[in-house]
């Protein structure tokens, strides 16, 4: 192989340009030649093309966001834009693409590969939902901006003694929420994975008033509330229920962005490294994972096969570590 492309598509996630200037710097020290595609599947089947060296992709890996830009593109869905594609990949003697990006992407990449088209895919999306990895890049930024929030939140709530109801995103996913609600000290969680009882959340809160903590923290996933607006819902049951004020943050975009954690500039730079030397060395359709801190790599196809398995463990330790049980020799 003598050279290859980079792309990453659907939402941004940090970590992924950290993750672009591995594929890169791995590529040339290869001796191929590498291009940056712009604006994802949207780029490639325009023909966006950029060539890239060693300094294209200097002073990145500490950056949010994606130089490469992003998109959610419908046309690249379609047979015809996917040949579209591959006409402007033999217009550069491009030979393989490394495609950087969430569930979406994958199928995209999949689809191109069963047209003979080399890929090799890279989990980025902040949702941590693709199965087949453990994680993906993104997802601990994104868990430590929630914490950076919450801690914010629990000043002020502390101060005028109100409930906190902080909705968090990760699409169908309860990870963000999980992760982020056991290592924030939330009371309560609300997840697409697991139902719940708006009137046993409020139990707690009102055990905790006899404690004389006003204060609660609850942590709702996007997409875990029937209908609009979840967490304002929430904290409008709550203080009806509870007669205690209550007030609702979504934290939105803010979970995208920001300077990406330690653990997902390596995340970038392993997966970069791996998927690049995967490529190389012949495979033809790769999806780079990592499982037990080991990466690997696996047929697109059967990456998509994966099924999410709920955390039930870490969620029993949460469970565990917010249930008002005391022990007989409590004070209050
Ligand atoms: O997949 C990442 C994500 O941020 C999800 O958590 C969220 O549901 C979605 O993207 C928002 O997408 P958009 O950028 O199109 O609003």
């Amino acid at each position: 192989m003598n050279s290859l492309a980079v792309l990453t598509s659907g939402g941004d996630a940090p970590g992924m340009n950290a993750c672009i200037r591995a594929v890169v710097r791995t590529a040339l020290t290869l001796s191929m030649k590498v291009y940056g595609i712009d604006r994802g599947y949207t780029g490639l089947i325009e023909g966006d093309f950029t060539e890239m060296d060693r300094s294209s992709v200097s002073d990145i890996i500490r950056r949010g966001g994606t130089i490469l830009h992003t998109s959610r593109c419908e046309e690249f869905k379609t047979v015809e834009g996917r040949e579209k594609a591959l006409k402007r990949l033999a217009a550069y003697n491009i030979e393989g693409l490394i495609a950087i990006g969430g569930d979406g992407t994958f199928r995209g990449a999949d689809l191109l590969s069963k047209m003979g088209f080399p890929v090799s895919c890279i989990p980025g999306t902040i949702d941590n939902d693709l199965p087949y990895t453990d994680y993906t890049i993104g997802f601990d930024t994104a868990v430590n901006t929630v914490l950076e929030a919450i801690n914010k939140i629990a000043d002020t709530a502390g101060s005028h003694e109100r409930v906190s109801v902080v909705e968090v995103m990760g699409r169908k996913c309860g990870d963000i929420a999980l992760f982020s609600g056991l290592d924030g000290g939330a009371e309560a969680i609300i997840i697409p994975e697991k139902s719940y009882d708006i009137n046993n959340i409020c139990k707690t809160i009102l055990e905790n008033k006899k404690k004389g903590r006003l204060n609660n923290l609850i942590i709702v996933a996007e997409g875990a509330v029937e209908g609009d607006g979840g967490a304002k819902k929430i904290a409008e049951q709550i203080e009806d229920i509870t007669g205690i004020e209550a007030r609702s943050t979504t934290l939105g975009y803010t979970q995208r962005g920001g300077s990406p954690s330690g653990k997902d500039r390596g995340l970038g730079c392993k997966f970069g490294y791996y998927a690049v030397q995967t490529i190389y060395s012949g495979v033809t359709s790769s999806a780079v994972g990592i499982k037990n801190n080991k990466v690997f790599h696996m047929p697109i196809e059967d990456a998509l096969k994966y099924e999410k398995v709920f955390d039930e463990e870490l969620y029993n330790i949460f469970l565990t570590l917010t249930k008002n049980q005391e022990g007989k020799n409590a004070k209050n």
